[in-house]
């Protein structure tokens, strides 16, 4: 054990720190246990193995001083953890937890297996991934790797199994990530080999996986397990769904052989997670995310700005994963260096996304990267101090952001995002749709944004889970593009419905089966006799087409079924207007009354307009009430639940200065003082609390607002 060290040999950053009030972790030594870390943590992406030893205090001093109390280590450092075959050198690691520990700093390690060492790939060729064409990748980038070699994963996990048996225990590691951002896939023979047994265990015999693929159209049809190829674009849908699912059941298979020596080797506080990817839709996350205690991503605006609705809907995605508070694992400081144009974020902009993502259930916001390496492929990209070791001029509003993160931790911990409307997604309706868009222009990410754009603007706090989670908590469960609808997700939406909720299906929904292939009943397939009517016909649109009724006058684009009412009970609510003939004076949507339950269904994609109007009639019909009251455009609301009271975060993304009354007096957690109304500029945060420290719940935080 070390000494303790006194406070007088840490340095000028240690004594500003501790003139800041934040000092009461940094004199403990870095091997005694941690203090809890605080709720809300603001981190950075550190890379020690990149600089000599020397430097290492003063990144940490600079780090501390803007308050960031986590670094992410690691994830790309195998070569320098494991020079040669076996001989394993954690020691260095161990100093820079130990460095960043003294200033106060909490590590999440990552296990190294992105970059494997140019000894193994070159000793163990098989570990390198084959592209498409039969190309073996190459050392010199990262990611080179083959998810389903035998012997890349037992080099993986044997590095893995080192890092947890040096690290499982250490107070002063808050938890793991595995590996980085998964994505590439291989198209090697050994690989084709497991997807064939994977089918093999799916469908069972030949006959079975034939029919249910139709492999009679096109004489497709196999006679052994060996003959079925990878397809993973223009292929049989059948095909393509389960090679998709098989490199998510891989991409959980390669995790989970870390996962296990991980878990078995840390104190069971420790989580286990690893940094996914937004709308990324290369595997399906509710497959990988099932082993993980914690789902985090990376929240990288690239070119432009940050869309408010977009980017919330990803985290609000993210966080269905777990069904819980998520982190940021890593976000721009600034700008990127991969887009076409890397613009940098406005001033404000970056300390505005960081708590529209606390808004959202982010724990953590976490830079990449502290300082860009000297050499390496990415020299561009935003840092939070410069190639001198200097801070640059973003610098100064992560440093508010850390002080603010450090004042807002109290009322914050606990707290987490509770729902009355839920969007449901699909990884499989997702990728049904983009092998087939049908209209070029279709993009389902888009069509999911166009939909929960208003329906957040109006709830101000909107879920995005899968078909089949529990859902008796909402009042209104919106399904855009559910294009695949499986049986225990069709029985889930209808016992939904018989239970009093409002079920609302967007264009393209229940189209296809579990496996791809087209229901035997119209769409939308097993919920048409709930609805009590069905699609007729689909058209893809040229020209937008004019739609009118409930939702307004408005236009639908891209896309048009023609609905048809076949129950008594079923009504029209909007009806196309001149168009191709066929959809003139049709029905565009439709809705019918269940019990105490209901049931819509939306037939085309609506303007914008046409969207706003049709999420007021949704929630106004589902009895749904904004969490805090009227605001004006631009600003967004994040409300968080927790035992004491609730937490609302006010951002305003207009382009001019908002002032907002408030529902009742609430207190200003950042600025102090009760408040009855707020003035916010550009980009401007506030952090309200209510003041009674009583338990809040959705439903009934309405009524503490007294409105
Ligand atoms: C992420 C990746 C980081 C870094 C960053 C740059 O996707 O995980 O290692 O490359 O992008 O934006």
């Amino acid at each position: 054990m070390r000494s303790v060290q006194p406070l007088r040999r840490r340095g000028l950053g240690a004594v500003v720190a501790a003139m800041l009030g934040l000092m009461a972790p940094f004199v403990m030594e870095s091997q005694t246990p941690a203090p809890p870390p605080p709720a809300i943590l603001l981190g950075t992406a550190w890379y020690p193995e990149q600089w000599p030893e020397s430097r290492w205090d003063a990144d940490l001093a600079l780090m501390q001083q803007a308050g960031v109390r986590m670094v992410r280590v690691g994830e790309f450092a195998w070569s320098r953890m494991e020079p040669a075959e076996g001989r394993y050198d954690l020691d260095w690691l161990d100093r820079a937890i130990r460095a960043a520990a003294r200033r106060g700093i909490y590590t999440v390690l990552g296990t190294p297996t992105p970059a494997p060492p140019a000894w193994l790939t070159q000793k163990y060729p098989e570990t390198l991934r084959m592209d498409k064409d039969g190309r073996l990748a190459e050392h010199g980038n990262r990611q080179q790797f083959n998810f389903a070699n035998p012997k890349y994963r037992e080099l993986a996990r044997a590095i893995a199994e080192q890092m947890a048996r040096r690290f499982g225990r250490d107070p002063w590691v808050l938890g793991w990530q595995i590996d980085n951002e998964y994505d590439e896939e291989s198209y090697d023979p050994a690989t084709k080999a497991q997807f064939q047994q994977w089918l093999k265990a799916r469908y069972g015999t030949l006959d079975n996986l034939n029919a249910r693929w139709t492999t009679a159209y096109w004489s497709e049809t196999f006679f052994d397990w060996s003959q079925i190829p990878i397809q993973t674009g223009y292929g049989n849908p059948g095909l393509l769904l389960s090679w998709k699912r098989f490199v998510s059941d891989t991409w959980r298979s390669y995790q989970k052989n870390q996962l296990e020596v991980l878990r078995a080797n840390s104190d069971p506080k420790k989580f286990i997670t690893t940094n996914m990817m937004g709308w990324f839709d290369g595997y399906d996350h509710y497959t990988v995310s099932q082993d993980l205690d914690l789902a985090a991503w990376d929240d990288y605006v690239g070119q432009g700005h940050l869309d408010p609705a977009r980017n919330g809907a990803a985290h609000d995605l993210t966080r269905g994963f777990k069904r819980k508070n998520f982190w940021v694992m890593e976000t721009q400081p600034g700008s990127v260096n991969w887009a076409s144009i890397n613009n940098s974020l406005n001033k404000g902009e970056v300390r505005a996304m960081a708590w529209h993502a606390v808004g959202h259930g982010a724990d953590t916001v976490s830079y990449w990267q502290w300082r860009s390496a000297m050499n390496g492929q990415e020299q561009y990209h935003g840092t939070l101090v410069g190639a001198d070791g200097t801070p640059v001029p973003l610098y100064a509003e992560v440093q508010q952001l850390g002080a603010e993160f450090a004042k807002a931790g109290p009322a914050l911990a606990g707290t987490s995002v509770h729902s009355e409307v839920a969007i449901l997604h699909s990884y499989d309706s997702r990728w049904a749709i983009e092998w087939q868009r049908h209209n070029g222009e279709y993009n389902p990410v888009a069509e999911l944004v166009s939909y929960y754009k208003p329906l957040r603007a109006i709830s101000q706090s909107l879920d995005i889970i899968p078909p089949t989670a529990p859902l008796s908590q909402y009042k209104l469960v919106v399904a855009p593009g559910l294009n695949v609808l499986s049986d225990a997700a069709a029985r889930n939406l209808i016992e939904y419905v018989r239970q009093g909720g409002h079920l609302v299906l967007g264009q393209r929904s229940a189209m296809k089966d579990d496996d791809n292939s087209l229901q035997p009943a119209r769409q939308p397939g097993p919920l048409a006799e709930l609805l009590g009517g069905r699609v007729e016909q689909y058209y893809a649109l040229v020209d937008a087409v004019p739609v009118e009724g409930k939702f307004g006058a408005g236009q639908a684009r891209l896309w048009a079924e023609l609905l048809s009412a076949n129950d008594s009970k079923t009504e029209v609510l909007e009806t196309y207007g001149a168009s191709n003939g066929w959809l003139d004076g049709q029905p565009a949507a439709i809705t019918r009354q269940v019990g105490k339950g209901r049931i819509t269904y939306i037939g085309a994609w609506l303007d914008d307009a046409g969207m706003a109007n049709a999420a007021k009639w949704m929630t106004d019909v589902s009895g749904v009430k904004p969490a805090f009251g009227t605001v004006p455009d631009g600003v967004e609301v994040d409300p968080r639940y927790g035992d004491h009271g609730t937490v609302f975060i006010l951002v305003n993304f207009s382009k001019a200065e908002q002032t907002i009354s408030l529902p009742s007096a609430l207190e200003d957690v950042l600025e102090g003082g009760a408040k009855q109304s707020v003035t916010l500029p550009v980009y401007g945060v506030a952090v309200l609390q209510t003041p009674r420290r009583a338990a809040v719940h959705p439903g009934t935080h309405s009524l503490l607002l007294g409105h």
